[in-house]
């Protein structure tokens, strides 16, 4: 049995928030204070949670990505990370994180199998990473991005959001940075995703933005390699006949790849979702809690699938934004 749709896609990468709780407020993401947390019994406990993705793995599941809010926050991830990582299947394990916690933590996350890590980093300026994320702990993102590498997390792979006047005269500045070190930076279009829903498709730098905005420093030049279900589009960067290395662009919303989607989602209250932008949630938390079998855990993930729509729309004008936001469904 696999996670099938109505349209023959496959899921095969499965994303976990493991808590809807961050160390940062980014503006594109929270207010600064003020957003109702999940009540703490509503949360999947570590055996919940490990049942269900191991369930997904079952089910053809071959990467799961934990996500939050930050994931690092999450008490006991190590133990989290073993517990599906030992899957006979042998799943890809990453976490999307904002490397705060990364100095503490990498090596302990690479010893429990956890095979890569991608940080968030929108900005190299000290003040702007204080604006932008209300919080001033740049100098712990950078030494857990070193952390990660060091610990062989790899490849690092480095995301980050542009925005109109905020950080866009930096991606020449962010590309440099990671080339340097070896980081896989990847833009990403910001979407409408926002608790505050304040989402201005005016404000959001496109894709083709950024290529000319990184055009001014280097030749950028699409990579040989297929995209596949990437969201990213590869991009080999270029300088004086020199080939640097890879950037990769996530068109979410002006070059969707909907068409390719191999996800699920899985919330940390125990909601599957069977897309970001979805309007309906699929309980397995219950399904757990009343004493289901894994078959019947498996039929919620087949059922959330079957009922999974052939894109977001979000540049379509009858869009409506989910009701709960990015940093409580997983990104
Ligand atoms: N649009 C695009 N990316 C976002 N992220 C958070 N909110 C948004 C949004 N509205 C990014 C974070 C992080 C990843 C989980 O998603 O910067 O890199
Ligand atoms: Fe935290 Fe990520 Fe949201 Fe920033 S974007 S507040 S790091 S969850």
């Amino acid at each position: 049995m696999r996670l099938v749709d109505g349209f023959g896609r496959v899921a095969t990468d499965l994303r976990v928030s493991l808590t809807d709780r961050c160390n940062l407020r980014c503006t594109y993401c929270m207010p600064a204070e003020g957003l109702p947390w999940l009540p703490s019994d509503t949360l999947l406990t570590d055996d919940e949670l490990v049942r269900v993705v191991r369930v997904a793995v079952d089910l053809g599941v071959e990467d799961v990505r934990f996500t939050g809010g930050e994931p690092l926050l999450r008490p006991r991830l190590p133990e989290i990370v073993r517990g599906i990582a030992s899957h006979p299947s042998g799943p890809k394990t990453s976490v999307t994180t904002n490397g705060i916690g990364l100095g503490k933590m990498a090596q302990a996350l690479k010893d429990a199998g956890l095979h890569r890590v991608n940080v968030s980093l929108d900005t190299l300026d000290p003040e702007r990473f204080k604006e932008l994320t209300r919080r001033n702990r740049i100098d712990d993102v950078l030494r857990g991005l070193e952390a990660a590498a060091d610990a062989g997390l790899l490849p690092v792979k480095v995301n980050a959001v542009l925005m109109r006047g905020v950080n866009d005269a930096e991606a020449v500045d962010l590309l440099a940075f990671c080339l340097e070190r070896g980081y896989e930076l990847r833009f990403i279009e910001q979407m409408p995703l926002d608790a505050q829903h304040a989402w201005n498709r005016e404000e959001m730098i496109a894709a083709d933005e950024i290529l000319d905005l990184l055009g001014k420093e280097f030749t950028v030049v699409p990579d040989e390699e297929p995209r596949g279900s990437q969201p990213a589009e590869r991009f080999r960067v270029l300088k004086d006949g020199v080939d640097l290395g890879t950037v990769g662009i996530i068109g979410s919303v002006t070059r969707p790849f909907c068409g390719a989607c191999d996800r699920v989602r899985l919330t940390a209250d125990g909601m599957v979702r069977n897309c970001l932008f979805a309007r309906d949630e699929h309980d397995v938390r219950s399904v757990v809690r009343g004493g289901g079998s894994d078959d019947d855990i498996a039929a919620v993930f087949l059922g959330a699938m079957a009922v999974k729509k052939a894109g977001h729309g979000i540049d379509d004008p009858s869009f409506v934004q989910p009701d709960r936001p990015m940093s409580a469904i997983g990104g």
